[in-house]
């Protein structure tokens, strides 16, 4: 999907060449032009089809005096960030009949900080698989053209718009691989999606494969993979933006491209579904692809632990002990708590990179989904600072999440006779019960850990990837911009202050 920004106020939208129009109409905007579509939002408002209820719409076909065959009027009601998402969402799924290949979106009220999001809302609300389904490859949206009455040439519209754009591609891309059957998207795949990426100016990939997992001492991780013929991969993706003394940021993503639940194995009905346990690879891998648009002055590693966990007389059995990176020997109550084996020697490895905070990505217990639904991801971390960063980058891209609690009581379950601690604990508290086994192999760095199990994918008629915390992510990592340059150029005495601030945030 390719995005243009232009300036076109009512007037010039009427003559304007596109396969269908949506305007935004905003209640506090009384000015009426002389034009037809002024004349039409004038005429609609009086007669009560047109007021200012969040996302209601209005759809004409051939209004006299305007080029496009197709103009939907909605109202983005206060012009708050998710009444413009619902807006713009509502308007492109009501032309999805019509299948444009060109779209325009008039923001004719909406500032430029409303870019992102309503750019996001196109993106998603028109967003088609046809990886493995080439017949949908006919309803697909090719050009959008975001138009802002006069703004085009000012420096924070074309820095919304480009910010907008980068956005876009990364969620695509992670929505992209997220969708992919498992038979299409095997570790050996994503590794692929890593190393096409790492060719990208300023980016660096490598790809490590079973052999070097054992030679790091990785047990926990290769314990895992082994029930499943598909090799495992672990991928370790660098964006260098600033200079190399600047402490980077370490993403962590759970690459699980099938969760059978091992010799635990899941009932059979929604299986499927657990093609989706590698949406917090797909994210990692979709930031990364947004930051190769922006180049922003920051360092980060992505790290992606990635196989399959499957049943099998190799498996991993429940009662096995194994012994991860760290050191510490974890016995495996069940085999369904994956997700966790393989982020703790994922975690253990990222205290290399001397990282200034350290964020895994995971969809990593249904236990989650029960607190939070899918509209908020679950947010765990000691650190008041990074947690209040990623709450607020959260909150500022409409990608959002909540904080759960880490009191040490939690661990409690966790213990074991048998070894260092047990992978699983009761069923109550589910979601913080895995991030307190988390939190033992991320000690050495301020860590956080999103559960995703919620948001990372829709089920029923809409099911597939969100791309969700791409917008999260890149939000907080461009947010570290200017703690990261501060870093670099205070002199020595402050330096150290900046870098202590950073490390918190
Ligand atoms: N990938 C699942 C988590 C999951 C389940 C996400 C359902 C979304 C929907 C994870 O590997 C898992 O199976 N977790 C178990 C943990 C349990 C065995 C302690 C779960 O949540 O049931
Ligand atoms: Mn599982
Ligand atoms: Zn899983």
């Amino acid at each position: 999907m390719n995005f243009e920004l232009k300036t076109l106020d009512l007037h010039a939208a009427a003559t304007h060449k596109t396969d269908a129009l949506i305007i935004l109409v905003s209640a506090k905007d009384t000015t009426i032009g002389k034009d037809p579509l002024s004349q039409l939002i004038a005429e609609a408002r009086k007669s009560g089809d047109l007021d200012a209820t969040p996302a209601k719409l209005l759809s004409v076909w051939r209004p006299q005096g305007v080029s496009t065959q197709r103009v939907v009027f909605v109202s983005s009601g206060d012009g708050s960030a998710r009444v413009v998402r619902q807006a713009v969402t509502a308007a492109v799924v009501a032309l999805k009949s019509a299948k444009p290949a060109h779209l325009t979106l008039c923001l004719t009220d909406a500032s430029e900080h409303r870019l992102q999001v309503a750019a996001q809302a196109v993106a998603d609300a028109s967003y088609v698989y046809t990886a493995t389904k080439p017949s949908a490859k006919a309803a697909v949206l090719t050009r959008v053209v975001l138009a802002l009455p006069t703004a085009e040439k000012t420096q924070a519209a074309k820095h919304a718009f480009e910010l907008a754009r980068a956005q876009v591609a990364g969620v695509s891309l992670a929505k992209e691989w997220g969708n992919r059957p498992p038979n299409h998207g095997t570790p050996t795949h994503l590794a692929g999606v890593a190393k096409a990426l790492g060719k990208k100016a300023g980016m660096h990939c490598q790809v490590l494969g079973p052999k070097e997992i054992e030679k790091l001492g990785m047990g926990s991780f290769a314990a895992v993979a082994r029930g499943s013929v598909e090799p495992l991969r672990f991928i370790v993706l660098q964006y260098n933006g600033a200079a190399k003394s600047v402490a980077p940021t370490v993403l962590v993503g759970k690459g699980i491209t099938f969760d059978s639940g091992g010799i635990s194995l899941k009932p059979g009905p929604g299986m499927d579904e657990m093609k989706f346990d590698m949406c917090g690879a797909a994210s990692v891998l979709g930031t990364f692809e947004a930051l190769s648009h922006l180049k922003p002055a920051i360092n980060v590693v992505g790290l992606i632990p990635t196989c399959e966990n499957m049943p099998d007389g190799t498996a991993l059995k429940p009662g096995d002990v194994i012994t991860s990176m760290s050191g510490q020997t974890i016995e495996v109550l069940n085999t369904d708590a994956e997700g966790r084996l393989i982020l703790c020697d994922a975690l253990t490895y990222a205290t290399r990179f001397k990282p200034r905070a350290v964020i895994d990505i995971a969809t990593l217990t249904g236990a989650c989904v029960i607190s939070l639904g899918h509209v908020r991801s679950g947010l765990f971390s000691p650190s008041d600072d990074l947690a209040n960063a990623l709450f607020a980058a959260g909150e500022a891209s409409l990608d959002l999440c909540w904080r759960l609690p880490l009191d040490e009581e939690y661990a409690e379950g966790l213990k074991s006779n048998f070894a260092d601690v047990a992978n699983v604990a009761g069923r109550e508290g589910g979601s913080i019960t895995a991030a307190k086994f988390l939190q033992r192999f991320a000690k050495d760095y301020p860590w956080a850990h999103l559960d995703i199990a919620g948001s990372a994918w829709k089920s029923g008629a809409a099911k597939g990837a969100t791309g969700r915390p791409v917008g999260l992510l890149l939000q907080y990592l461009l947010g570290t911009v200017e703690t990261a340059a501060s870093a670099k150029t205070a002199p020595k005495k402050t330096a150290k202050k900046a870098t202590g601030r950073a490390a918190k945030a």
